[in-house]
């Protein structure tokens, strides 16, 4: 893995600097653009006075199915740290399903014959259509398979989601969902809806931000612990008439009939959590999986074949049985800065920690090289993010600054999450908040590192602030009868920018010949201001000699 020294391109005097504003698209509108709207001088001249170009973060671009998929955070930072697209888990999973190759797999004959012999078979995970994390298609394409199979009994635990899509259209799903079990279900297959509750609430936290939501999860799934209903459509909509709250925040809930929990989770059962994407997926596997456990209070745990949608972390094995094999992502640009002698530094705050370490390493934990690598995590606070946008950012950035004075780095990365998180809060007035506490960040950091003779980019992964009202299928903004917008939580399909900041003189100019630049633009273009040629597939970069 040794990497050319380029010929053209001379090696940046200072430390080269991957500002990643998570969330920071830009909109070709103004409304519920809380970028646009934002105070931002410090970003706004970066823009205006230094190299810029807008980068495809969505799609094709990096590796979803179709372009009508928006992009997300693993995604993205798994197309700036590989500097290829790889085919990600959204399209990997439809095409296994699509071949009949998931039906042949071990994993799901171990499901299925669990089930045969008097197991209920359990579906767990993300109940929409987002993917980002899972699609409903893959359930239902599961469920039918099942039946056909010869599996009696099927119970399903659908975390409701308005993150990823509509903040409140979960009914949008659950009662098509009910008329097609209707459909399915009959003498000898009993199929139903056992538990739910928001994802932002129960079972999905990531990076062990807050065990607590995976034990709820678990209370509700496993032990049927939990408030009861007649249906999932009767839990959320005395949740919403209770109060105001989205459906990610929607608590958890346990379907029942004469006081009996529908479908607790017991041991000769098989369980599959059918989200794709890790992050999310890593703890609650962790508690169905390990043997000694101690983030939370388990109980007793039931012995259950349990699968997930794919293999979450390919370094800890979890969890060993699993539908569909990951994405290979190999020779990343952190492994070859690595193995070429660069020392490298990665921070973010909690909630995107593993977004600039994990996801951006080619879903691998831990580092290439102990001795030339800092990753440094930042706590988040543990608080629904619209009442603190500014979040973590200037903790960040004190630590990073010191990073970057200490001379001790030649490539650092940075993830400051406020346009994502705060984003996905639907609340324009607090997003526009976190783009300003943001730029207040970058006016301390980018002089630094050009005093240290330095290059700075300031890119994003994916667009969520720059669009922060519902929009219809033409692009304009939806308004109720009284002129209201909805809010928007999602990401968007928007680009993102790419700015390079560096002192006079650089020796290099952005390149006007890419066709459709993406994310995965970025690491030759990172090689190259090291002073290296990339490697001969790896996207293009972005820039040229002068
Ligand atoms: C989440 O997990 O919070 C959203 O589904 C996606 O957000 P991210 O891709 O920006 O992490
Ligand atoms: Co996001």
């Amino acid at each position: 893995m040794k990497l050319e020294k380029s010929s053209r391109f001379s090696a940046c005097p200072g430390p080269v600097v991957t500002i990643v504003l998570d969330g920071v698209g830009i909109s070709p509108r103004e409304d519920g653009d809380a970028v646009k709207t934002a105070r931002t001088p410090t970003l706004d001249k970066l823009m205006a006075s230094y190299p810029m170009i807008a980068l495809r973060a969505h799609g094709t671009a990096v590796g979803m199915p179709s372009d009508e998929d928006m992009g997300n955070s693993e995604v993205g930072h798994n197309a700036f740290g590989a500097g290829r697209v790889f085919a990600q888990g959204a399209k990997l999973v439809a095409e296994s399903i699509a071949s009949g190759h998931l039906w042949q797999g071990h994993a799901w004959h171990e499901v299925v014959a669990t089930a045969k012999q008097g197991g209920t078979l359990h579906f767990l995970g993300l109940f929409s259509d987002g993917n980002v994390h899972s699609h409903i298609d893959h359930l239902k394409a599961m469920i039918e398979r099942a039946k056909q199979e010869g599996v009696a009994k099927v119970r399903l635990h659908i975390l409701l989601d308005g993150r990823d899509v509509g903040e409140t259209s979960a009914l949008d799903y659950v009662d098509p969902f009910e008329a097609y079990l209707d459909g399915l279900r009959g003498a000898d297959f009993d199929v139903a809806i056992a538990s739910g509750g928001g994802r932002m609430q129960i079972t999905m936290d990531r990076y062990e931000a807050d065990w607590s939501m995976v034990k709820r999860g678990w209370d509700i799934h496993v032990r049927g612990l939990g408030r009861q209903f007649a249906s999932a459509h009767e839990a959320i909509a005395t949740f919403r008439n209770e109060a105001n709250v989205i459906d990610q925040d929607l608590p958890g809930f346990v379907i029942a009939k004469d006081g009996k929990p529908l479908g607790t989770i017991v041991d000769g059962d098989a369980v599959v959590f059918f989200n794709f994407r890790g992050d999310r997926a890593i703890e609650i596997s962790r508690a169905f999986t390990e043997e000694s456990f101690s983030p939370f209070e388990r109980g007793p745990l039931p012995k259950v074949t349990y699968a997930g949608m794919m293999q979450y972390d390919g370094d800890t094995k979890l969890p060993p049985r699993f539908l569909v094999e990951p994405p290979t992502i190999d020779r990343t640009l952190g492994e070859y800065l690595a193995k070429n002698g660069i020392s490298q530094y990665a921070i973010s705050e909690t909630q995107k920690f593993g977004h600039v370490t994990y996801f951006w390493n080619g879903n691998r934990s831990g580092k290439f090289d102990e001795a030339l690598e800092t990753y440094v995590e930042i706590p988040s606070d543990v608080v629904p993010f619209e009442q603190r946008p500014w979040m973590k950012c200037a903790e960040i950035t004190d630590t990073l600054i010191a990073a970057v004075r200490s001379g001790k780095y030649q490539y650092l990365r940075v993830n400051y999450a406020n346009g994502d998180m705060v984003g996905h809060t639907g609340n324009f007035e607090a997003a526009v908040t976190a783009m300003q506490g943001l730029d207040l960040q970058l006016a301390r950091l980018i002089p630094v590192i050009l005093e240290m003779n330095g290059t700075a980019i300031i890119t994003a992964d994916h667009g969520n602030a720059d669009e922060m009202y519902e929009l219809d299928k033409k692009g304009n903004v939806v308004r109720n009868a009284e002129g209201r917008t909805k809010a928007k939580t999602s990401h968007t399909l928007n680009p993102v920018p790419f700015v390079l900041v560096s002192g006079e003189n650089p020796g290099y100019r952005l390149r006007g010949d890419i066709a459709a630049p993406g994310l995965s633009n970025s690491a030759a273009t990172i090689l190259n201001l090291l002073g290296f040629e990339a490697p001969d597939d790896y996207d293009p970069s972005l820039i040229e000699a002068v």
